[in-house]
């Protein structure tokens, strides 16, 4: 089996040297497919199309802290985190952000970036602390201040069923390996629905259901932390028929639309070898096809499929009827993107970007051109959002107040312009989303990493906007870069 090359866990030497992105022209030579680009560094002046919305987003568990309120249920990041050695100064989500308690702050902090769209999470724990049954209206109610707060300041909400935070209790009774998870997901969203519908325009069921088979089942630094490649699969599809039945739960409650939100790698061959070409053929397919052809075509990719095998719990997984309800049809995809792959004819990857400071992620604004050209030309004109794209960097509180993240403004502006470009060339694009509004628990990497247009300092929960902040605000008032 080709194993895909999922993020590196905490600690693991960086893949290339570190640096400060957009800082000094692209000189690197052409590789393969990726060979012919225009220029990394923009043009100042462009525009996007009139209606485009600027956002940014969170998620639950990285944000909200209040691990205990409220009738809040345990899920297995709050177990996973409390294992020591799981993740870097043995960081937790107890307190995170403290978003439950100082929401209405952060509201104002988006009204004044000028944000049109916020994506955020909805913990399952706290609708149904079990996982299944009645719903916990206080948790319910945290979610229904939220968007009031949104629509009376203007900013659209966007809510993700599934961020990774699920009840410790269904983890237990076996987790994704479960059929059975993905059916009490779908009346999980149902509650949502039934609660929120009116109120919420777009609404994404899982979040990166790759990172959960890669980082939970394959490398084991995410929760659950396993290392089990035959149930990764497995797990892949019960996410996939997860989101199905949210799709086809929100069809009969009504409102909004409703899509998955999936992380996409351009695969580039290593070399010019066809051994190379092969290599990340079946590479794309691990990171990208098998998550967006069975949504958008009905079908797992056969190459995957025959890689891992005719026996393998991937396929005696799949039940007649599933691959009907993975590809009901949504009404937009959303992208995540933040690195590229560059796969040499042994199957392995190689770095070719300078990286930033997660080990696992090279900068390359050309991949977000790239995969949303790419998604346009295989699966037609679905609309799109980019739901995700950031980076970290080692903000301080200057002694002047103010924190001056200019690698994030290059970042952002360099993918801004690639995302522009896409649109050009015939990209149904209608809205960008940073990652992220504030900076949060960033999983297995803790606290130690930063990706917030916001700065926190978690002694004292106060916020400051960063460089960055300030310059996505006249972005969004200009409507470009
Ligand atoms: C994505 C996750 C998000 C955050 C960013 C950096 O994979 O969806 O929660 O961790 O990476």
């Amino acid at each position: 089996m080709s194993m895909p090359s999922p993020r590196p866990p905490h600690g693991a030497a960086p893949a290339a040297p570190e640096v400060t992105p957009g800082t000094g022209p692209d000189t690197t030579a052409g590789h393969g497919a990726a060979a012919t680009r225009a220029p990394e560094t923009p043009a100042a002046g462009l525009r996007f199309p009139p209606g485009f919305t600027w956002g940014a987003a969170t998620s639950a568990y990285q944000v909200e802290g209040a691990a205990k309120e409220d009738g809040r249920g345990e899920s297995i990041w709050d177990t996973f985190s409390r294992t020591p050695g799981r993740t870097r100064n043995g960081d937790t989500g107890d307190v995170a952000a403290d978003h439950y308690h100082r929401y209405a702050e952060d509201l104002d902090l988006m009204r004044d970036i000028g944000l049109g769209s916020y994506r955020f999470s909805i913990s399952w724990p706290r609708v149904q602390a079990d996982g299944t049954g009645a719903p916990n209206q206080r948790g319910l109610d945290f979610y229904r201040r939220l968007v009031d707060g949104l629509h009376e300041r203007g900013i659209a909400p966007m809510a993700t069923l599934f961020h990774w935070d699920l009840p410790q209790a269904l983890q237990d009774a076996g987790g994704w390996e479960s059929r059975d998870v993905a059916l009490r997901f779908a009346d999980y969203a149902e509650i949502v629905f039934r609660a929120l519908g009116d109120r919420v325009p777009v609404w994404l069921t899982v979040n990166e259901p790759k990172t959960v088979v890669q980082n939970g089942y394959l490398v084991g630094h995410h929760a659950p932390g396993r290392q089990d490649p035959a149930a990764a699969y497995l797990v892949a599809h019960h996410l996939l028929l997860a989101h199905g039945l949210a799709v086809a739960a929100h069809r009969a409650a009504g409102a909004g639309r409703i899509g998955p939100a999936l992380n996409l790698h351009p695969c580039y061959p290593a070399d010019d070898s066809p051994a190379a070409a092969r290599a990340a053929r079946i590479h794309d397919g691990y990171e990208n096809r098998l998550y967006l052809d069975p949504v958008l075509t009905g079908r797992y990719p056969q190459d995957v499929l025959d890689d891992l095998g005719g026996d393998s719990r991937l396929a005696r997984g799949i039940r007649d009827g599933d691959l009907a309800a993975i590809a009901a049809p949504v009404d937009l995809l959303a992208v995540q993107y933040y690195t590229p792959y560059y796969v040499t004819a042994d199957g392995t990857t190689l770095p070719r970007w300078p990286t930033s400071q997660a080990a696992w992620q090279q900068i390359h604004p050309d991949g977000m051109y790239d995969i949303l050209t790419r998604v346009t030309r295989d699966y037609g004109p679905v609309p799109l959002t980019v739901t995700e794209n950031g980076l970290p960097t080692p903000d301080t509180l200057g002694a002047d107040g103010t924190v001056d993240d200019a690698g994030r403004v290059s970042f952002l502006r360099d993918h801004l312009a690639a995302a522009h470009r896409a649109i050009a060339d015939g990209v149904p694009l209608e809205s960008y989303h940073v990652w992220s509004l504030l900076d949060n628990f960033e999983w297995d990497a803790g606290y130690d990493e930063r990706w917030g247009l916001v700065h926190v300092d978690y002694q004292t929960q106060r916020r400051v906007l960063k460089r960055s902040a300030h310059w996505y605000r006249r972005v969004i008032a200009a409507n470009g870069i």
